[in-house]
């Protein structure tokens, strides 16, 4: 299940992320990635350990903590820090699934990869291609975002990013290790949140049926979730 986030940044900070970012140094996207996306990575990355990935990554995490739709979608567990990415003049990113296991920079830690996002830093008429193409069991989607909105797909799928062939696409992208390391049972559960969301305001909150559904949202969390 493909989840969108709207308004994760607003546009102010997109602005002031992309006056930053404008500015920074990229470097080659294809020294890091493994042997197999070496050969279909085309794209610019800004040094993950640089002082302003760290700060603007900061910055995403903060207001993903105060998201509710993020949170009921992803049930984090570990988030790795945002990194940013840039595909101009033809850059692309040939079909691949992201690796299982990721280290945490400068740690010994692993985590596995279950949600990736992609939050868009450039508005769509900025550039030309650049859509993220996820496969899924309806076939492929293509994702194209406001600047300061977000996209959550299982990392279990095959995605791409096709030939950005005018202007430049500005992303930060990173992974998150869920509570929940099944999408459907994830995907359940966040239906469930969501049906829950949107009956309450119509009910009294103590409501045995509204109190029940929520027992129930509680006693899969606890069945399902590995802390
Ligand atoms: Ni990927």
């Amino acid at each position: 299940m493909l989840i969108t986030i709207d308004h994760v940044l607003s546009k102010e900070q997109v602005r002031a992320f992309r006056n930053e970012l404008d500015a920074a140094q990229w470097n080659d996207g294809a020294a890091t990635a493994g042997t197999l996306a070496k050969n279909v990575k085309r794209n610019e990355q800004i040094d993950d350990a640089s002082e302003l990935c760290v700060r603007l990554g900061q910055q995403i995490l903060r207001s993903l903590a105060q998201s509710p739709q993020f949170i009921s979608a992803a049930l984090p567990r570990t988030i790795y820090p945002p990194k940013f990415n840039r595909y101009a003049g033809g850059g692309t990113y040939g079909a691949h699934v992201d690796s299982a296991l990721m280290y945490l920079p400068g740690s010994h830690q692993q985590m596995r990869t279950d949600v990736s996002a992609t939050l868009f830093l450039a508005e769509p008429d900025e550039y030309e291609g650049g859509e993220l193409e996820v496969e899924g069991p309806f076939g492929v989607q293509a994702v194209k975002l406001e600047a300061g909105d977000m996209v959550l797909y299982p990392s279990t799928s095959l995605h791409r990013v096709t030939p950005v062939t005018r202007g430049a696409r500005v992303a930060s992208f990173f992974w998150i290790e869920s509570l929940v390391a099944d999408e459907g049972e994830r995907a359940l559960l966040f239906d469930l949140d969501r049906s829950v969301q949107q009956l309450t305001p119509s009910m009294q909150p103590d409501d045995p049926r509204l109190v029940q559904l929520t027992g129930v949202y509680h006693n899969l969390l606890r069945r399902w979730a590995r802390t």
